[in-house]
């Protein structure tokens, strides 16, 4: 079991021998050095509803816990807060389980099929900084879900259908009538630009590209096949984007809003059938009395447009009842920008209803927030335009060049080229992960490439670094017993034998913030201990403080793994 569990079940058993049985025990990271290694909250609360002084019930615990071997001390603080220190055996012996561990102690968690739905990008048109987030932080997630067991499947739930095809199609039909179908298929983006031009300057195109939707809908061998050419293109594309910023996303991962086409008519006549539809004003709308507005009046989801249109919610309303009656998912993490949050808040309550999700299925809105510029603003080009993915990563792999190169000058250039590639995209990646998911930031080259703070280049170094000690020491004894003694072995065993918690805690709540939190404390508690306690002294090593060396590089090496960062073994 891992720590903080453990804990949790020994104080709870504690608690329940002293007249508590169901008060929780509340155990958290001290935080401070001054509270121990951990604390216990649940006192004060058990103590409240049992009429009791929490000290004295403190007390009681302390003289009740089972904790031989595991704390070295527990003392009452404050109010009634238990501080707990462990035993530097234990933490000795936990190093030792985690390194002879593939998984570092880290246990699986019940077996769950889980989706994470990340990128979901609307085709036809090139990636752009606002794919990034989602793109990162989705993939990461995956990992994790991987990693302690799930099985995970990515989707990738592309917009591949709807008005801009027909406008792309009605572009593509007269410009080779004109006779300038010079274009570039492969320049989508100019395409996509001309194309919408065209569509808003002159009715008859626009109504030239309703046409081609219509046939595309009408199943137009022509038109499908001509369809079927931009979303491949689009999709290529894609592919290299998520190749450059080293996703896991490929084809096999595509399934785009088109596939539920079928499935719409029928969904809405169940929703009919169920008694949830409205007609309003031509449009059929479900009314959700959960969401009403500042005059009461319920929100109206609707699901079929006045004509019988349908519409981006009737298409989610179709993937979710696939995603539960076909592919029968326990979890399905959709990692959208938060600005969709009413939407799925919506979608969520109408597909409850309607039976396309099981009162169990944990169905969430994994909101991000959005990339903003030093003026407070989303991120633009000089000129206005959104940023496009591309070159972005460019810029990232140029400037870590630069910067690569002013300090490594004497390495070739390939070696740097290579370097500069992992430093990057890592730092463009870190960035990104190490900010609370749900807020805004603001982008900054600098912060992100910086060798100080919480940041890739920190971390990567540190990582380097402590290989070092292992291309210094050669062959060494893995077998050897290890001992913590020292303050600074005591905080480094203590970030190491956490990693568990932190990563059950990540693919619990989807916060791979915490994951870099956790990861800087690591390489920081390193830093102390290396300066601390010698490792290798007079050309000879200490071979405990090497084991917890290797401990540190499989965790470091493992958690940007994890989120989706390579490392460098020399930098
Ligand atoms: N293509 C959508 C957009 O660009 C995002 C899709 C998100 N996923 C979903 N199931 N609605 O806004």
């Amino acid at each position: 079991m891992s720590l903080l569990p453990l804990l949790n079940v020994r104080f709870a058993t504690a608690l329940a021998q002293v007249g508590a049985p169901n008060a929780q025990p509340l155990v958290q990271p001290a935080g401070r050095p001054e509270f121990g290694d951990y604390q216990m909250n649940g006192v004060m609360g058990a103590a409240k509803a049992l009429k009791l002084n929490p000290r004295e019930l403190a007390k009681n615990v302390i003289d009740a816990v089972d904790l031989a071997g595991i704390a070295a001390s527990l003392e009452i603080a404050g109010p009634g807060f238990i501080n707990i220190k462990l035993a530097d055996s234990f933490l000795a012996a936990r190093v030792a389980s985690a390194l002879g561990d593939a998984q570092l102690g880290v246990e699986n968690l019940p077996r769950q099929k889980v989706m994470v739905e990340y990128s979901s990008v609307n085709l036809a048109k090139e990636m752009h900084i606002g794919h990034l987030r989602g793109g990162i932080i989705g993939d990461a997630l995956a990992r994790i879900q991987n990693f302690v067991g799930q099985e995970v499947l990515r989707q990738n739930h592309v917009g591949d259908w709807g008005t801009q095809f027909g406008m792309l199609m009605a572009y593509m039909a007269e410009s080779r009538k004109t006779g300038d179908g010079d274009f570039e298929l492969k320049d989508l983006d100019t395409f996509y630009k001309k194309s919408k031009v065209r569509f808003d300057e002159d009715p008859a195109f626009a109504d030239l590209a309703r046409e081609y939707v219509v046939k595309l809908q009408g199943g137009d061998t022509d038109v499908l096949a001509l369809w079927k050419q931009f979303v491949s293109i689009s999709l290529t594309h894609c592919n290299a984007i998520y190749q450059k910023l080293g996703l896991l996303l490929d084809n096999g991962d595509v399934r785009g809003e088109s596939f539920y086409n079928d499935d719409l008519p029928v969904l809405v006549n169940e929703l009919r059938e169920r008694g949830l539809l409205t007609e309003d004003q031509g449009a059929q709308v479900v009314f959700l009395d959960e969401f009403k507005n500042k005059d009461g009046e319920p929100a109206a989801f609707i699901v079929q447009k006045q004509g019988g249109g349908y519409l981006y919610a009737t298409t989610d309303l179709g993937a979710i009842r696939f995603r539960t009656r076909e592919l029968k998912l326990d979890r399905c993490l959709y990692v959208v920008d938060a600005r969709q949050g009413l939407h799925f808040q919506q979608l969520f309550t109408t597909a409850r209803k309607a039976g396309f999700l099981a009162e169990d299925a944990q169905f969430e809105h994994i909101a991000y927030g959005t990339i903003m510029g030093p003026d407070g603003k989303p991120l633009k080009t000089r000129s206005g335009d959104s940023v496009k993915l591309g070159d972005l990563l460019d810029e990232a792999v140029e400037r870590a060049f630069k910067l690569v190169t002013e300090k490594r000058p004497e390495l070739d250039e390939s070696s740097r080229k290579d370097i500069a590639k992992v430093v990057g995209i890592g730092a463009l990646k870190y960035a990104d992960l190490s900010k609370n998911r749900n807020t805004d930031y603001i982008f900054d080259w600098d912060a992100m490439l910086s060798f100080e703070g919480n940041s890739a280049p920190y971390l990567l170094f540190a990582y380097t670094r402590v290989k070092s000690i292992f291309r210094k020491v050669g062959d060494w004894d893995r077998h050897v017993d290890i001992s913590v003694a020292e303050p600074a072995e005591h905080a480094l065993a203590l970030e190491l034998v956490r990693f568990a918690d932190v990563i059950h805690q990540v693919a619990r709540d989807s916060q791979p913030h915490f994951l870099c939190a956790y990861l800087y404390n690591v390489a920081t508690a390193f830093s102390r201990f290396y300066e601390a306690c010698p490792v290798l002294q007079d050309g000879v090593a200490n071979t405990s403080r090497l084991r917890l060396c290797a401990l540190t590089a499989d965790t470091l090496k493992t958690g940007l793994d994890l989120l989706g960062i390579q490392v460098l073994e020399v930098m």
